[in-house]
């Protein structure tokens, strides 16, 4: 029987939960700082079980022994960002918590595979890989699922067609310079320039790379929950299922497209093992370029951060 813990049972952590359980893919640990919320939240979805008719256990708890042996962790504990504040901004204060996390979470669960949400996501997916010492395959950061799907919702709604049928595909940073691939979407095999013009696709891009602020601007207080929390589910059943999705994620660059020693969106083989390869597609001079200067961007956070967790 398979299990998933989750840490943080915030929006975005009960959310992983619920979608975990109902689709049927592990039982669940939420687990917080928190007494007596993942408690809560838990014991309320567990409820839904005979309504949705499933069989999946969701338990709360402030107290890493319940995770032990989970097959799945995922990191969503953190603050969330606030209007105004960018990923960036809450570098320190989640380096700090996805540290004691990362730490607590893998001394019980030696055997995990770790999934990162908090943000800023890459960066906080390099801190767990160094933090759990665990192989690269098996850290991995949960952005590049969460952008191609607010993509391929873009294109949808502006063609008018069934999201369904589109297939969308977004590289590098989880942040304003991430790389929207529109030569590798399409609407069911039909490539994106084909139905959209030029113009309309830049601003569909931009609208994607800014799909989080926007949100948080009309919420005025926190960040997405359900497509991030759906994403990271998403996750979950390819790895625990062993489908080997092809899903853009953060994961571990060891000189494919000529980056090194950064965790940067690529499209990955998810798999039991976790991440069983890293594709590498033939980019243009253009799409190349703005992959190098995301990783570039994320590489800096990366320093900025290591700087701050010395001076702690
Ligand atoms: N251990 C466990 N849980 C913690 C810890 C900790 N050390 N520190 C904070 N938390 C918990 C909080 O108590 C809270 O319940 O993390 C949870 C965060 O939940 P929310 O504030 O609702 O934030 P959420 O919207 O879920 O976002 C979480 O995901 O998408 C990212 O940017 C987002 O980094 C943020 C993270």
């Amino acid at each position: 029987m398979s299990k998933v813990c989750v840490v943080g049972a915030g929006f975005v952590g009960s959310t992983v939960a619920q979608y975990v359980a109902e689709k049927d893919y592990a039982d669940v640990v939420l687990i917080d700082v928190l007494e007596g919320i993942p408690q809560g939240k838990s014991l309320d979805m567990h409820q839904v079980a005979p309504i949705n008719s499933h069989g999946r256990k969701i338990f709360g708890t402030n107290n890493y022994a319940d995770t032990a042996g989970s097959d799945v962790v995922v990191i969503t504990a953190g603050i969330a960002r606030k209007p105004g504040m960018s990923r960036d901004d809450l570098l320190k204060t989640n380096a700090g918590i996805v540290q004691s996390v990362a730490k607590e979470a893998v001394k019980h669960s030696p055997d995990a595979i770790f999934i990162v949400v908090t943000n800023p996501l890459d960066v906080m997916t390099y801190l767990t890989f160094k933090t759990t010492k665990l192989p690269a395959k098996r850290v991995i950061g949960m952005a590049g699922v969460l952008d191609s799907a607010r993509f391929a919702t873009f294109i949808s709604m502006e063609l008018g067609m069934s999201a369904e049928d589109v297939k969308a595909m977004v590289l590098g940073g989880h942040g304003d310079l991430m790389v929207p691939l529109p030569r590798f979407s399409s609407v069911n095999g039909v490539p994106i320039p084909e139905l959209i013009s030029k113009e309309r696709i830049e601003e569909i891009c931009k609208r994607t790379a800014n799909g989080g602020a926007e949100i948080v601007a009309l919420l005025k207080a926190g960040s997405a929950w359900y497509a991030p929390g759906a994403s990271a589910a998403q996750m979950v059943g390819s790895i625990l299922h062993d489908k080997n999705r092809l899903l853009p994620c953060a994961v571990y660059a060891d000189g494919q497209y000529g980056l090194k020693d950064v965790y940067v969106g690529l499209p990955a083989v998810l798999g039991r093992e976790g991440v069983k390869k890293i594709v590498e597609l033939k980019l243009n001079d253009d799409e190349m370029a703005a992959l190098k200067k995301s990783a570039q961007s994320i590489r800096e956070n990366i320093d900025v951060m290591n700087q701050l967790l010395v001076a702690v």
